[in-house]
């Protein structure tokens, strides 16, 4: 692989023995890819940091890295770690938490600034930018929506190259890995938000690792295209799609295409792929979860006011034991608008978490007995990893089952 001369001196130990590590594994990875070259990143993301999915090997390595002098040369944010307070009284032991907290020391140490899964709202990529992102939904969304260029790295893979600034130059990287594979035709235009992020995990199911090109989809909002790129990043390993109306330079990538496959989707495809989802709940200890992924400020103080509408203009609950509301989003947002909307909806078992993901938690060691969440990613992620039972419930609805405590009324 070619190195300029600045890259020479960092493998030689110029720049620290955590830099020259690193970067011996990035070109090591990079070469068995076929690159020819490293590029630069702006900004690098890092997954899998919460210790029940990375255990003491990860801890282990996080630490080393911080202990030997290393340090991030880019922008660097982390995906949010397991949820650490309580649910309805329970936590995860102190063990468990006092190793979550050093991984988070040694990763504050190495100089990781956010912990979300949206970093694409804390440092937003601009057009072109080359990044070194491990969180599926976000290197979909930058590479879809903001047109930068990202791989989907791995977790400790993003780590090296936050601390080289540096990443292989393969996969996305180059524009000619950037045209469409495969053409999914929708023929569901009116479908609803929640039907959206269905419809992600459906044609993830069909595109494998390839660059589908996506035509017949209108997002009303952010939110629902969000939802629709976490969904199709969780079923699949493609690091992009391209979508018209959405993809900066989308005519040019579509132009001249060669098709593997084209799919054609209807309203009727994903309603039945919806049934697959239906779950039964008996009752007990619910969680009901908004904010995967993470909300941004504005989808925060909309789902808090709804919240508050709701115990004003029905009957707000009187038993809420049974119950609780977790909102989750990053860190920097409580500010006076927040604190006053929250100081109502304390009593009522709602708390916004910051920095921290339900899914990468033990639900089942909280006793959480049934989930109820807006986001098909979790409900995905949740049945298969926490075996809890998940229901799926749009937003607004969900807000209201959480309020009256029935999953069975007309909703
Ligand atoms: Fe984010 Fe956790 Fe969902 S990392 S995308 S809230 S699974």
């Amino acid at each position: 692989m070619y190195l300029s001369s600045v890259e020479e001196r960092m493998i030689n130990g110029e720049f620290g023995v955590a830099k020259a590590l690193a970067l011996k594994v990035i070109v090591r990875v990079g070469e068995s890819l076929g690159a020819q070259e490293l590029v630069e990143v702006a900004h690098a993301h890092v997954s899998g940091i919460s210790y029940l999915n990375i255990g003491d090997a990860g801890l282990e390595f996080v630490e080393d890295l911080a202990t030997s002098g290393g340090s991030v040369e880019v922008f660097t944010s982390a995906n949010p770690y397991m949820v650490m307070s309580d649910y309805l009284g329970i936590r995860h032991g102190d063990v468990v938490i006092d190793k979550q907290l050093r991984i988070i020391e040694a990763l504050n140490k190495l100089g990781v600034k956010f912990y979300t899964c949206v970093p694409y709202n804390v440092r937003p990529p601009k057009l072109g930018e080359h990044l070194a992102w491990a969180e599926s939904n976000a290197v979909l969304y930058s590479n879809s929506v903001l047109g930068a260029l990202s791989n989907k790295e791995g977790g400790p893979l993003a780590l090296l190259a936050a601390i080289t600034g540096r990443t292989y130059k393969s996969g996305v990287h180059l524009p000619s890995n950037r045209k469409p594979k495969v053409k999914v035709l929708v023929n569901t235009v009116s479908v609803d938000s929640l039907g959206l992020g269905f419809l992600g995990l459906m044609i993830g199911e069909l595109v494998g690792d390839r660059v589908p090109y996506i035509s017949g989809l209108r997002f009303r909002d952010t939110y629902s295209l969000k939802s629709f790129l976490a969904a199709l990043g969780t079923t699949s390993n493609t690091p992009m799609a391209v979508i018209g109306d959405i993809t900066p330079g989308c005519d040019e990538l579509i132009a001249n295409a060669s098709y593997e496959e084209v799919f054609s989707i209807s309203r009727n495809d994903v309603r039945s792929y919806m049934k697959k989802f239906i779950a039964d709940a008996n009752g007990g200890r619910g969680l009901y979860l908004i904010g995967c992924p993470h909300l941004s400020f504005k989808e925060l103080l909309s789902v808090l006011k709804a919240l508050v509408k709701g115990i004003n203009s029905t009957h707000a609950p009187s038993d809420i034991g049974d119950r609780e509301l977790w909102i989750t989003t990053y860190e920097g947002f409580i500010n006076r608008d927040v604190e006053a909307l929250l100081s109502r909806l304390l009593k009522y078992n709602v708390k916004v978490i910051t920095g921290a993901c339900a899914v990468v938690s033990r639900l089942d060691l909280l006793k959480v007995n049934y989930v109820v969440t807006d986001s098909p990613k979790a409900c995905s992620y949740i049945s298969r990893l926490c075996r809890v039972p998940v229901l799926i419930l749009p937003a607004r609805k969900l807000i209201k089952a959480y309020l009256i405590g029935k999953l069975s009324v007309d909703l």
